[in-house]
């Protein structure tokens, strides 16, 4: 996608000693980026803090992350806020967290009418308290005209979910006759994925250092590049995803063919 190279250079124009923009190659930016938001937790106990202050500083590296991707051009910045599984977490902490997705998208909105950012989600939002619902409708249809970048916010998503709901929902057109089962392949498959119409992730992104996917992209990720920092969530900046974009442009990508 087109970024402006003004407001890119003014961006990116105190840069700290070992990165600066005249690392990354504008022409090679990825076009999908994808987050694993981590180490919200660890932050916090860090500084004698509660866990929820860390996802509270949490946002405000999500919102440099949302302009930082814009700034570069960037098609698709998807990122993992909540998984099937964190429901499991202490109910005061998933209610804060719910409670901070309705409120931070409330807030946030005039930034992505300002940037033309178009939202979208990936996961089930049905599970969600109707507070966080319906901000993340009134949300869905205020973007939904904008035609820049696309910013998706995983929230009850677990891959594992996804592919199976794309199974019943193959199998039911199946079963009402509208399908033949052969004609399902990865196309089909993806098809009834969340991501579906987007491309795959060039670039994987985890903070706090954790080498595995957690239940992410499980079926979206088979060919990214995978970048793990040991930066938590909060003190990720514009700084470390440049970091990230460099290290993304000096592999080579064989998508299991030779060079
Ligand atoms: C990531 O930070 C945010 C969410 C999962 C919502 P964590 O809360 O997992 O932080 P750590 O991993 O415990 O440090
Ligand atoms: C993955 O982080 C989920 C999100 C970032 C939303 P977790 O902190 O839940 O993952 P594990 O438990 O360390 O694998
Ligand atoms: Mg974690």
């Amino acid at each position: 996608m087109r970024y402006d190279e003004d407001l890119l250079k003014e961006y990116f124009c105190e840069a700290p000693k070992d990165i600066s923009l005249d690392d990354v190659d504008m022409a090679r930016v990825p076009g999908h980026v994808s987050i694993i938001m981590d180490g919200n937790g660890r932050w916090a106990t860090a500084r004698g803090l509660d866990r929820s202050q860390g996802h509270v500083a949490g946002v405000d590296s999500l919102r440099e992350a949302v302009t930082t991707s814009v700034r570069l051009g960037l098609d698709v910045l998807s990122v993992y806020a909540f998984s099937t599984e964190n429901w499991k977490r202490p109910q005061k902490e998933v209610n804060l967290l719910m409670h901070l997705f309705a409120t931070t998208l409330v807030h946030e909105l005039p930034l992505f009418h300002q940037e033309n950012v178009r939202l979208r989600f990936f996961g089930d939002l049905t599970a969600l308290p109707v507070e966080t619902r319906e901000v993340f409708q009134k949300g869905l249809d205020e973007t939904a005209d904008h035609d820049g970048m696309t910013f998706a916010l995983a929230v009850n998503y677990g891959s594992r979910a996804e592919i199976a709901r794309a199974a019943r929902e193959l199998a039911a057109e199946v079963a009402a006759g509208e399908r033949d089962a052969d004609t399902i392949d990865a196309d089909a498959v993806a098809g009834h994925l969340y991501t579906r119409g987007l491309p795959d992730p060039d670039l994987l992104i985890r903070t706090s250092g954790e080498l595995r996917l957690s239940n992410y992209l499980l079926w979206q990720l088979a060919y990214s590049e995978f970048y793990v920092t040991p930066t938590l969530w909060p003190d990720f900046s514009r700084w470390d995803m440049l970091r990230a974009i460099k290290s993304y442009q000096s592999r080579e990508r064989r998508f299991g063919g030779v060079k």
